[in-house]
Order: C-alpha cells, then sequence, then structure tokens
C-alpha cells in the first residue's frame, strides 16, 4: 500500500515540477531566492565570503588597469580609496592574510608607477596607501602585474591543441578500477586557472567517492543510466552565490561553465575519462542533491560530472559537431 501511495506522491511530484508552468515558476523562484539571500549589493557585504569577493573585484580593478597600455597616472582615485577603506576594515576583522598581501602587492605596484612617471606622490592620497601597504618588501608577489615573454610562451604554448580537444569525448564506459585521488586533486588544481569575472573564482569542486554517495545523487540526476555502476567518482562543481553582486546573476553558469571545462580537460590530460551530467532538475531535487553531498545552500549546482578510468578500447558517442559555417558570422 505504501508503495502504491509513494509512486502516486512521485508522480504527482514529477507533473507539477517536472511538467508544469508552476513547476518551471517554482524552480526560477528558488533560484532567484537562494540568489537574492546571499549575493551582495555594491560595496555592502553580509558574509567573509562576500568581503573577499568585494575586495578581490575591487583591487583587481587597480591591477588589471595597471596593465593596460598606458595607464591614466593616478587613475582610479575614488575606487581606491573605496578599496583601502575597506581593506583596512577587512584586516582588523580577519587579520592579514594572503588577500591582503595580494593586495598590499597591488597598491605597492601602483605606487611604484606613478612614482616613477613623477605624479606628485606626497599627497595625502599616496601617503595613505602607503601607509597600508607599508614597506611590503621580501614576498612573494602575489598581486599586481607581472612581464610575459613572448618568445619564452612559444615554447610552453607549442602542444596540438586541435588534436588534444577532438580527442576528448563524454566516456560512458570506464574500467572498474579507482581514480587516483591525487589526480583529480591535481585537475581541479588546473582548472582553477580558468578565466572568471574579477578573478572571483567562486568555484567549488566537491569530490566523492564513496558509492553511498554517489549512487543516490547519481539516481536523482537520473541521465546516466546504463552507465551509472562503472562511474568510479562524481564530481558536482558549484559556484558560491555569496561572490557576486545582486546584478550578477548570470555569473553564476558561466564561471562554473568555464570552470568546468577546464576540469574536463585537465582530466583528460592527465588519461582520466569523464561526462558532464547535468543539473537541469527541479529545486526538490537539488535541496536532495545538496542533502546528500553536504553542499553548502549557498552554493548553486552547476553540474556533476562522472569520472572513470580508461578502458584499453572505448565507444563513445559520435556526436557531430556542426560546421565551421554554421557557427561562426563574421561582421
Ligand atoms: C552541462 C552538460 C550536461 C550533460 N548532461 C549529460 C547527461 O546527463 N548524460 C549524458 O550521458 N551526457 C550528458 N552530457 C554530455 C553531452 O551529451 C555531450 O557533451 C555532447 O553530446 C557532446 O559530446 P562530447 O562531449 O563527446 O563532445 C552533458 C554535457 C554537458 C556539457
Amino acid at each position: 500500500m505504501s508503495n502504491i501511495i509513494d509512486k502516486i506522491k512521485s508522480k504527482i511530484h514529477a507533473l507539477i515540477f517536472w511538467q508544469s508552468p508552476i513547476g518551471d515558476f517554482a524552480n526560477k523562484m528558488y533560484d532567484l531566492k537562494l540568489f537574492y539571500k546571499y549575493s551582495f549589493k555594491k560595496s555592502y557585504t553580509k558574509s567573509k565570503e562576500s568581503e573577499i569577493a568585494y575586495l578581490t573585484k575591487q583591487y583587481h580593478i587597480v591591477e588589471k588597469g595597471l596593465a593596460l597600455p598606458n595607464p591614466r597616472l593616478g587613475f582610479g582615485k575614488e575606487k581606491i580609496n573605496l578599496l583601502l577603506k575597506k581593506s583596512i576594515e577587512y584586516k582588523e576583522k580577519y587579520g592579514e592574510d594572503q588577500l591582503v598581501q595580494s593586495i598590499k602587492n597591488c597598491l605597492s605596484e601602483y605606487l611604484e608607477f606613478n612614482k616613477l612617471n613623477n605624479v606628485k606622490i606626497e599627497s595625502e592620497y599616496f601617503e595613505s596607501i602607503s601607509k597600508f601597504t607599508g614597506s611590503n618588501q621580501n614576498q612573494i608577489k602575489e598581486g599586481g602585474t607581472k612581464l610575459i615573454n613572448k618568445e619564452d610562451l612559444k615554447n610552453i604554448t607549442n602542444i596540438n591543441f586541435e588534436n588534444f580537444v577532438k580527442s576528448r569525448f563524454s566516456i560512458r564506459d570506464y574500467d572498474h578500477t579507482d581514480v587516483d585521488l591525487e589526480i583529480i586533486k591535481n585537475a581541479v588544481d588546473i582548472a582553477k586557472h580558468a578565466p572568471s569575472v574579477c578573478n572571483r573564482q567562486s568555484w567549488r569542486a566537491h569530490v566523492y567517492k564513496e558509492k553511498d554517495q554517489i549512487l543516490p545523487m547519481l539516481k536523482i540526476q537520473g541521465g546516466n543510466n546504463g552507465f551509472t555502476d562503472s562511474i568510479n567518482k562524481l564530481i558536482i562543481i558549484t559556484t558560491d552565490t555569496k561572490a557576486f553582486t545582486t546584478l550578477e546573476s548570470n555569473q553564476l553558469y558561466i564561471d562554473g561553465g568555464l570552470f568546468s571545462m577546464n576540469l574536463v580537460l585537465s582530466l583528460h590530460s592527465k588519461g582520466i575519462g569523464s561526462c558532464c551530467l547535468n543539473t537541469c532538475f527541479p529545486f526538490t531535487s537539488e535541496k536532495k542533491v545538496k542533502k546528500i553531498g553536504e553542499i553548502p545552500n549557498n552554493e548553486k549546482i552547476i553540474m556533476m560530472v562522472g569520472v572513470g578510468n580508461l578502458k584499453s578500447n572505448y565507444k563513445v558517442a559520435i556526436s557531430k559537431k556542426k560546421a565551421l559555417t554554421e557557427i561562426i558570422r563574421i561582421h
């Protein structure tokens, strides 16, 4: 009897949340509510994570300004004054961490740039920056700019990227050996070099190795029928809503997608197979996955990635790509 009731409940749930306009609306409202609960407005910050995101965004304005061909002398006074005020408050609250160090490095370079260009450095504005940065010597440079040599770069970029990218396929048939966690860690470490809005790096990679966590989450995902058992580890990519301002809700998906692509390519470079798995499910399923996967509520799930070691020979779907002419529009 209870079995029948469960089946009816699940049918009703599917009808409402997967197939009706009410469900569509509820799902959108969940995303909106989640985003507005944790994102921040301009300089107003609600959590340490948002403060870090805000300061990263603010000091990145200075470092990217310094990387321009002809930075304007004394540029960004208003923004830098705000950065200074917020950095001092942050330092008082949380102490001198790597973020503070990066800001100091960046502002030191800003001072140096103005000094070299004979901008009058004694003004109150420059003095307040100098007071914050201190002598700032003997530190590894974590913020500001660095010089890249085109010739040096040639040795690094001299790989057959086209062949590399074209040899990656979504794999749905792995061998049944364990994927080395260290390789996954290393792939995530590489993937973090993806670009992100104002360098905020909101992404998280939750890695699961235990079947009793992996299987129920894959069941909810639903797009892995037929290869569920061969998935050895599961990665769930999320982005932290606390890293964004209220205007940036689309960045959750953009930054999360860029990171995911980098991760899949990193895994490929290490000979690990992967298959992206969509998380386009109702918010009720997202909540269940978050519970099983111990994912904090402020994170938005972007996608799952199933991984496994490669078999000596494996079949993949061709997944024919569109012709270039269908994609490119030269204006
Ligand atoms: C965000 C995302 C979600 C996906 N979800 C699924 C899925 O649920 N199940 C599946 O078998 N493949 C899934 N795929 C894999 C796609 O089917 C695959 O990337 C596409 O056909 C192109 O093939 P390729 O990856 O081999 O180039 C997903 C891919 C992406 C990018």
